[in-house]
């Protein structure tokens, strides 16, 4: 059977002519681009390191950047990329590096806002940045790396700021976005994608009504100069436009990003872009509609951003469920053909697979009557949403009584199971409520932003999930009665309206947010407005506020008495009336008892295998331990995770993302544990693989700093002794 199947594979490569570079292992050797190479399967062809030896790997270099923030839960989350020997990466406060790839030295280091080589502050318009993209030509060779709202270009020889592209070295994530959009928030997460001489980049914005809109780019590699955008939210006379009922939404209404990146079929010329939700997540009533082309999968021309397909995966979202990574190109054998395909995990815990060229699902997708009974007032939900018939989810997708946690004390089980009660619970893609609405998969997946790898061989898909309930709750937001306020009430106002999301309407914190009750001790009121101008991390920036307005919110955060009594005297504009709803979202809340417990029975991290020839599953397994329950002697637990796994060629899994902080390797073929070893802090991001010299390496960042553990600086390489 296994010598069929590699005859048929390379029986299919040769007739394939030039198209088959994609397939050939040779492809698959280096790790010069983010998740690989440009099939974006986190697959490596190098074999020095199998199920024989993985037991004997040993820690080869360590490299500490030096500038972890454990305070500021610093994060690394890149996935680093190996060209010509020299490893590029980022540090936690992004700073960009070379190190040599086989040992860990570094070469140069660059950071935009210090010329010197000290070490950059970290309060400085962080995002987070999950890797770098690599381009060269003849003459010079070019890193290009995200910070802020800007994508700089930077010499991979020298380290050295290109002047000549862009603006000083730099473009500006806000071009081409409009005037409307011109102070909101944009960054990016995700590394650009290089097509030919052109650089295309998706966004992250904000997911509330303050969203700017996330139209999809191409810039030349070499000037910098905007080549063409794609509107994701289309514009009068564009297709799709009639999806957006109200006729302000289109400019006013932000989201339909690509945060998650995105991956080019280089023969083809088609770029595969998925899109996030339309903002604000969790309210549609000021964008009635199905919301194209938010929460869909893009097939545009990469050559011009012209749209080939698209497949709408939520329909008018109101639950944050888009599509979660980059997809996955391979070729599998369907219904005795073999098809060149495009794959897509999700937070829902769907694996949709396309024909790459025409869009068609390869397994049946049936658009599905949801329950929308209840919908919030002003709202309307899709009546349907689409339901891939195969492969079956990879996580559990309902929460009733039985799947309670069955590890909680009496007292609280029944608490949970009292909660369980007053939710509403039951069936994916039911309406927020003011009641709250159990959601599961939770807003972190399923599937998340690591993405899964794919064995380009076998057609076997390897996915990493999230199975944690979260809670979807809505507040009324009370009609205000007169215009005439302080800077109390209307900071107090402007909190619930733009901060309560994230920190929670008493500043508690909500999910991975932190608390900012004591935000006075840290900030006085010029660097509170500095930070809230800049934002960091996944807080997003309010720079666009007014002046008066950002003076309200510090009054009020800041618990600044004397600001108080002074008169408010703003009137709204036509946007602030627009981006005044009904509801508020309360927060993102996880499923916990009082003691911070999961209310969901493990396994709370899971890993699976799928078969994208048969839709089949191969094996599943629980993936970390978590330490509360290792002790009481529950195991197998598994744990929340971010960053994605790598599969090489000689049977192995590799991945950590684990909040253990454990770095494990698993057989391939059966799930298996066969190594595991412990990182300096979790390793939320996915490892890469490569050689020098003919010696394969495997590394990884280890920059933990979420779900509350420790912020570390390293990236560890491992090799065989
Ligand atoms: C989308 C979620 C989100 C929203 C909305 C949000 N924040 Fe934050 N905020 C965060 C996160 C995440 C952090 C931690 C940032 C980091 O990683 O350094 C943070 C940090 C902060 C801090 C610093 C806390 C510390 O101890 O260093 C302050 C102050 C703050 N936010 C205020 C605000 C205010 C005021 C608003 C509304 C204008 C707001 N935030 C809106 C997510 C959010």
């Amino acid at each position: 059977m296994k010598r069929y199947w590699f005859f048929a594979f390379t029986l299919a490569a040769l007739l394939m002519g030039c198209a088959c570079n994609q397939h050939t292992p040779d492809r698959y050797s280096g790790w010069a681009m983010v998740n690989g190479n440009a099939t974006g399967n986190k697959y490596s062809a190098l074999s020095e390191i199998d199920t024989s030896n993985v037991s004997r790997l040993r820690v080869a270099w360590i490299y500490h950047t030096g500038d972890a923030d454990t305070a500021a839960h610093s994060q690394i989350q890149c996935n680093p990329i190996v060209v010509n020997g020299v490893m590029y990466a980022v540090s936690p406060a992004l700073a960009l590096l070379a190190l040599d790839a086989a040992t860990g030295t570094l070469k140069w280091r660059f950071h935009p806002n210090n010329s010197a080589n000290g070490l950059p502050k970290l309060n400085f318009n962080l995002n987070n940045n999950r890797g770098v993209a690599y381009w060269n030509n003849k003459k010079e060779e070019r890193i290009f790396y995200t910070v802020g709202e800007h994508i700089y270009a930077v010499d991979a020889i020298t380290g050295k700021l290109i002047t000549g592209f862009g603006n000083e070295g730099k473009i500006n994530l806000h071009e081409g976005l409009g005037d409307h959009a011109a102070n909101l928030f944009v960054t990016a997460t995700s590394a650009p994608v290089v097509f030919q001489n052109l650089l295309l980049t998706g966004t992250r914005v904000s997911e509330d009504m303050d969203a700017a809109p996330g139209h999809i780019r191409a810039f030349d590699v070499r000037t910098g100069a905007l080549k063409w955008i794609f509107h994701t939210i289309p514009q009068p006379n564009e297709r799709g436009y009639e999806t957006w009922e109200n006729p302000e939404a289109w400019r006013l209404t932000g989201g339909a990003n690509n945060w998650m990146g995105m991956t080019i079929d280089q023969e083809r010329g088609i770029v595969y872009a998925p899109t996030g939700s339309a903002a604000m997540d969790f309210y549609g009533g000021k964008r009635i509609g199905a919301n194209l082309y938010a929460d869909c999968l893009l097939a545009l021309d990469a050559a011009t951003g012209k749209l080939r397909w698209h497949f709408q995966y939520v329909h008018h979202d109101t639950w944050d469920y888009d599509p979660s990574s980059a997809p996955v190109l391979l070729t599998v054998k369907h219904n005795g053909n073999r098809v060149d395909a495009v794959a897509q995990t999700t937070k829902t815990g769907f694996v949709f697979l396309f024909n790459r060229e025409t869009g068609e699902p390869l397994f049946p997708i049936a658009e599905t009557p949801v329950d929308t009974s209840g919908t919030l007032a002003g709202d309307r939900l899709w009546p349907t949403q689409p339901i891939p018939q195969k492969p079956a989810p990879f996580v559990r997708q309902t929460f009733l009584e039985k799947d309670i946690n069955p590890y909680l004390s009496k007292e609280e089980y029944e608490e949970v199971r009292l909660r369980l009660m007053s939710y509403r619970t039951g069936k994916m893609f039911m309406p927020g409520s003011l009641q709250g609405t159990v959601i599961l998969p939770g807003f972190d997946g399923g599937a998340e932003w690591g993405g899964p790898a794919v064995d380009p061989v076998t057609g076997v898909l390897y996915v990493n999930a999230n199975e944690m309930a979260w809670i979807l709750k809505m507040e009324e937001v009370k009609k205000e009665k007169s215009r005439s306020e302080n800077y109390l009430q209307a900071g107090t106002r402007l909190y619930q309206q733009h901060c309560t999301s994230c920190h929670g309407s008493d500043l508690r914190g909500s999910g991975n947010y932190p608390a900012i009750t004591n935000a006075y001790e840290k900030f006085d009121q010029p660097a509170f407005i500095q930070f809230i101008n800049t934002g960091r991390r996944m807080m997003p920036a309010f720079n666009y506020l007014r002046a008066e307005e950002k003076d309200a919110i510090a009054a009020f955060v800041l618990n600044n008495k004397e600001a108080y009594q002074k008169k408010f005297e703003m009137q709204p504009t036509a946007a602030d009336t627009f981006r005044q709803l009904p509801y508020r979202f309360t927060g993102y809340n996880k499923f916990l008892t009082p003691s911070g417990k999961p209310a969901l029975a493990p396994p709370w991290g899971t890993l699976t295998a799928i078969d994208l020839n048969t839709g089949g599953q191969v094996w599943k397994t629980v993936l970390g331990d978590d330490p509360v329950f290792a002790a009481q002697g529950v195991k197998e637990t598994g744990t929340e995770n971010y960053g994605g796994p790598v599969v090489t060629q000689s049977g192995l899994l590799f991945i950590a993302a684990t909040k253990d902080g454990m770095f494990r390797a698993f057989h391939k073929g059966t799930g298996k544990l066969l190594w595991e070893t412990r990182l300096p802090a979790p390793g939320f991001a996915t490892p890469s693989v490569y050689e020098v010299n003919g010696k394969q390496f495997i590394v990884i960042a280890c920059g933990g700093g979420k779900l509350g553990t420790v912020s570390g600086d390293a990236y560890v390489a491992f090799a065989l002794p």
